[in-house]
């Protein structure tokens, strides 16, 4: 089976879509750099790489494993976050505890692991520059799922995360459908370069921040006393508020062009999910590995977000020095 897309207009007539860029030979085969160039060009253009067959290891044991969760304890019915850094899993009940948590533990810390090493491998221009965020194993069923209006993932928006600001930094997602008979059901919408004048419009364009002596000083206290939000550049203000506009604006989620993408069993994908909009609407028992990539690794950075709105604001929106 391959990705199926359906769809909803011409999408070849419609600025910003994403087209599939189906990647077959990716096991196995070592570092090549032009091809890596060329499959970065893609996502930075707003593509999705897509692997049919999940293009590195995952241990049957480990499928089975996680798929069996669901028979066992109410608290693995969640959406399960794995901190790499500190090689610790949340999102469990305080309740959860004793060798099932060591293990999934482990089973999402190898995930993780294997999926950086194969990024590395795939797109050396990225390599070495990003910071591993969280993976995250995914067992419910997203339709229907109850959630807050700002939290739900079946409405399409650009991904940004508001304690995790990445002053123009990119968040690259690469996601593995481990259901064994459902395929993964998406919806994307236009790309960033779109969409972000178009919410600038409605949202209003943030200013440069003050690097004024008094300004920084009154910053370093907020930081140091850990005020949500304290650390966000102006970016990461503008990119929040993009998302939260995105799923509450009505008239965006029914008039937005949108194509359906259908993710089979064991496969893969990735996508700059910071500027491509998506959603997903159907599916149950997923992994996902963020990577916050420098800027100053994007072969395009003239296509980035934060390019993107400094061109329209005329002016800086990182943090100032
Ligand atoms: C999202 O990033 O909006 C969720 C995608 C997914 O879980 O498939
Ligand atoms: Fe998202």
């Amino acid at each position: 089976m391959s990705a199926a897309s359906v769809p909803s207009a011409s999408p070849g007539s419609i600025p910003g879509m994403s087209k599939l860029v189906t990647v077959k030979d990716a096991v196995g085969d070592g570092v090549d750099a032009e091809r890596g160039r060329t499959l970065c060009n893609e996502l930075e253009a707003g593509n999705i790489l897509y692997f049919p067959h999940t293009p590195f290891a995952f241990p049957e044991d480990d499928l089975n494993f996680l798929l069996g969760l669901k028979q066992t304890d109410a608290s693995f019915h969640k959406n399960i976050a794995y901190r790499p850094a500190e090689d610790r899993i949340t999102g469990l009940d305080k309740t959860a505890q004793g060798p099932e948590v060591d293990r999934l533990r482990a089973i999402v810390a190898g995930y993780s692991r294997r999926s950086a090493e194969f990024l590395g491998s795939l797109l050396p221009p990225y390599a070495g520059k990003w910071k591993l965020d969280y993976a995250s194993y995914r067992p419910l069923e997203e339709q229907g799922r109850p959630a807050r209006l700002r939290a739900r993932n079946d409405l399409p928006h650009v991904d940004a995360f508001p304690t995790r600001p990445t002053n123009g930094d990119r968040i690259l997602r690469l996601f593995t459908n481990i259901n064994p008979s459902q395929n993964r059901v998406w919806i994307t919408s236009q790309t960033f370069d779109v969409i972000g004048p178009q919410f600038a419009k409605m949202l209003g364009l943030p200013r440069r921040q003050s690097s004024s002596p008094l300004a920084k000083a009154f910053r370093g206290i907020a930081n140091a006393a850990h005020v949500p939000g304290a650390n966000r550049s102006p970016y990461d203000d503008f990119m929040h508020r993009c998302h939260n506009a995105m799923k509450e604006s009505g008239e965006f989620q029914e008039n937005c062009p949108k194509q359906r993408w259908e993710f089979p069993p064991h496969s893969t994908w990735i996508v700059f999910t910071d500027s491509v909009s998506h959603a997903v609407l159907q599916g149950q028992y997923a992994l996902e590995q963020t990577f916050i990539i420098s800027l100053e690794a994007m072969v395009r950075p003239e296509n980035s977000p934060l390019r993107i709105l400094e061109r329209l604001a005329g002016h800086p929106l990182t943090r100032a020095s």
